[in-house]
């Protein structure tokens, strides 16, 4: 069967679906258990095939519609942001479309994704006083991603899949808690964020029948908590937590998804996706350049006013971030039923379902972005969707530090290294992975004399 042929069938079962949740309810046993079925049976297609899936479904059947567990899916740009800016907002245990359906892969500690309330809360506390403010640790920073560099000019190359997550880890370590990885604990923690997948299995498969890849994932990850309470840095943080009741299991947990799943995943996408604009447009990469010329002429060594005057490097950041989202989908849960229009008819759905907000589609939506798949630093970038919209509870805490560290890299790579030759960056819009050009590497990766 044709891909389009089979994504619409598909699409007519959830409508089926829909009818049977109104009559059964989607929370009760049976409700969850058919749920559960088209849940799978979806993301088999959808994890080979997602951006065509996508729009399959936007151009045949609206800007709304049900996908995965029966989750309604919103594309356009205004429907997303208003998605995202709903507060207070009710969230599921959820990594965008991914269902946390493994507690035990996260030692039963839910993502703070998924917290509600004065948890939730504790958690906003902790990410504030764990993440600094990169102009404040700027010299660090510098110093930190200067060494990962020459590490990597060592070897000769700098693979893009392979080493930004590592160089994330070790940075993130060493800025919020002071403590610096040895090289088995960061291919253990890469592994834990390469393997995130695993946690949206069944818990019995994870812990038992999968236990030979997992076990060791989940015992670094208790070990690595347990460094986190040696960390110079712990008794501030377990104070803060404290005062929103959270105790020192959630407050080590939440931690450690901070690092690994938001901070190292996002980031390292989003930087390996620079990288490859950069060497795909010629025209980008010489503003860039003569913008990195300029700062480091005025200056000796490299600090905060480097990160402040890196206006263009931002801009090119900011739209690198518009076409090639790390976090692909927001999801939340809905508060009341409602309907969604497919085919001129009003298909239900249920209080509890899942409202998911397709970034994507969104930073393409031709009613908010002229030429939509072109590269273009000129935009209004105010309104920016992909690190969870402004001016809301829910945005990204590690906004600006993500930046701050994605500037200091470009600031360093083409003011201190050079490379010969580079392969094709490439996307992958088809099979679910990081949102970067994972197979793109800098050849003869070595340090300017
Ligand atoms: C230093 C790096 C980063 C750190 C430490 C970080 C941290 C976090 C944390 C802890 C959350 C959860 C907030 C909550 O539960 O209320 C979050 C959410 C989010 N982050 Fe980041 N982040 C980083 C980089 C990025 C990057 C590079 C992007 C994308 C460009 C990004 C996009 C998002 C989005 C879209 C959400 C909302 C997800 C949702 O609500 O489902 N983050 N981030």
């Amino acid at each position: 069967m044709q891909l389009q042929e089979k994504v619409l069938k598909a699409h007519d079962r959830q409508v089926r679906l829909a009818s049977i949740l109104a009559k059964v309810g989607n929370t009760s046993p049976i409700g969850r258990f058919l749920r559960l079925i088209v849940y799978y049976l979806e993301a088999a297609v959808m994890l080979r095939n997602w951006r065509n899936f996508l729009y399959i479904r936007k151009d045949n059947i609206g800007e709304k519609f049900f996908a995965v567990d029966q989750a309604v899916i919103h594309t356009s740009f205004s429907e997303v942001k208003k998605l995202m800016q709903t507060q207070p907002q009710l969230r599921g245990n959820d990594l965008g479309i991914i269902r946390i359906l493994a507690p035990s892969y996260l030692l039963n500690n839910p993502l703070s994704l998924g917290m509600n309330g004065q948890e939730h809360q504790g958690a906003r506390a902790l990410f504030s006083e764990a993440l600094p403010d990169p102009l404040e640790v700027s010299e660090l920073l510098g110093e930190l991603v200067n060494q990962n560099l020459a590490d990597a000019a060592k070897k000769g190359e700098l693979h893009i899949g392979n080493d930004l997550p590592e160089m994330l880890i070790r940075i993130l370590h060493r800025l919020v808690f002071e403590i610096t990885l040895t090289e088995e604990e960061v291919k253990a923690s890469k592994g834990f964020v390469n393997d995130i997948a695993i946690a949206s299995l069944p818990n019995f498969v994870v812990k038992y029948l999968l236990a030979f890849r997992t076990a060791p994932t989940i015992k670094h990850r208790q070990h690595l908590i347990e460094r986190y309470k040696q960390s110079p840095r712990w008794a501030a943080l377990l104070e803060t937590g404290s005062k929103y009741q959270l105790n020192e299991h959630q407050i080590g947990n939440t931690l450690f998804d901070m690092i690994h799943i938001a901070g190292t995943a996002g980031t390292s996408a989003l930087l390996g996706s620079v990288i490859g604009v950069l060497t795909l447009k010629e025209d980008i990469r010489n503003h860039v350049i003569s913008e990195v010329n300029t700062i480091w002429n005025n200056q000796e060594t490299f600090n905060k006013y480097s990160l402040e005057n890196a206006t263009l490097t931002e801009k090119v950041i900011l739209e690198t971030a518009r076409l090639y989202p790390p976090v692909r989908f927001v999801s939340q849960l809905a508060t009341q039923a409602g309907e969604i229009t497919v085919k001129e008819t009003k298909c239900p759905f249920q209080k509890g379902t899942r409202l998911i907000g397709s970034v994507f589609t969104a930073n393409r939506d031709t009613n908010r972005y002229e030429n939509p798949d072109s590269f273009d630093i000129t935009r209004d970038f105010s309104d920016n969707l992909s690190w969870n919209s402004h001016g809301h509870e829910r945005i990204c805490p590690g906004r600006s530090l993500s930046i701050g560290i994605i500037k200091t890299f470009c600031l360093h790579l083409l003011q201190k290294y050079q490379w010969q030759s580079s392969t094709e960056a490439k996307w992958d819009f088809d099979n679910v992975t990081a949102v970067t050009p994972n197979d793109l590497v800098l050849q003869e990766f070595t340090q300017k004399p």
